[in-house]
């Protein structure tokens, strides 16, 4: 079983985590190979779509060196079946009592998301200390992660939701910010073009972010 630091490990493996809807699962490798080859080693596939298991599967087979984990978790039970699909982590755009619970029992490291200092408590009352930040820019942005820093000076952050290639930086920058996640890597129409080429161009530019 995974330890709530686990998480920590993955955050730090990438400045920014891209974070795709993926419709078919035979693009996946071809993606996963794209990020990989700009330089991100992690990728977040939400199970936003009915293909999104297959795709993680297909990832963690065919490019085992990029750490594939499943977004947009809502229920307990899809925290195992991303771990039996092959991902290595999980991630939730928010959290539940049930969630929190099950997280740090769960096969891959979780990490639950919080946009609120009521949230940030809960999570820390369970024991975690990495979070995800979302929606970042509608829910407070860069100056709201300065302002937990204060009171919550364990608590890590990958705000995501709203960020762009032009303010990731400023996320960045901030001392309790791991990474940052955004959908902008993994553009629909260059999935639907499979044009590799931008999403790795795309991928090398993010993954120099961080200055
Ligand atoms: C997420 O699930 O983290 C978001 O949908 C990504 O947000 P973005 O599309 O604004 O980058």
């Amino acid at each position: 079983m995974p330890s709530l630091a686990d998480i920590e490990r993955i955050l730090r493996l990438s400045p920014v985590m891209p974070v795709v809807v993926i419709e078919e699962p035979a693009l996946a490798p071809d993606l996963a190979r794209a990020l990989l080859r700009g330089g991100l080693r992690v990728i977040e596939v939400t199970l936003r779509t009915p293909a999104a298991l297959d795709a993680i599967e297909a990832i963690a087979r065919a490019v085992p060196d990029i750490a594939v984990g499943a977004g947009t978790v809502l229920k307990v039970e899809e925290l195992r079946a991303a771990a039996n699909a092959g991902a290595t982590f999980a991630i939730s755009p928010g959290a539940t009592p049930e969630l929190l619970e099950a997280g740090v029992h769960a096969p891959i490291p979780y990490l639950p998301a919080v946009a609120s200092a009521s949230e940030l408590m809960q999570g820390l009352a369970h024991g975690y200390h990495c979070f995800k930040f979302f929606p970042a820019g509608p829910a407070g942005g860069p100056a709201m992660l300065k302002a937990f820093a204060g009171p919550f000076p364990q608590a890590r952050f990958c705000p995501t939701g709203g960020i762009t290639p032009e303010t990731v930086g400023t996320y960045l920058k901030l001392p309790n910010v791991l990474c940052a996640g955004g959908s902008w890597l993994a553009p629909a129409d260059a999935l639907a073009a499979r044009d590799w080429q931008r999403i790795e161009s795309l991928a090398a530019t993010a993954a120099a972010a961080r200055t």
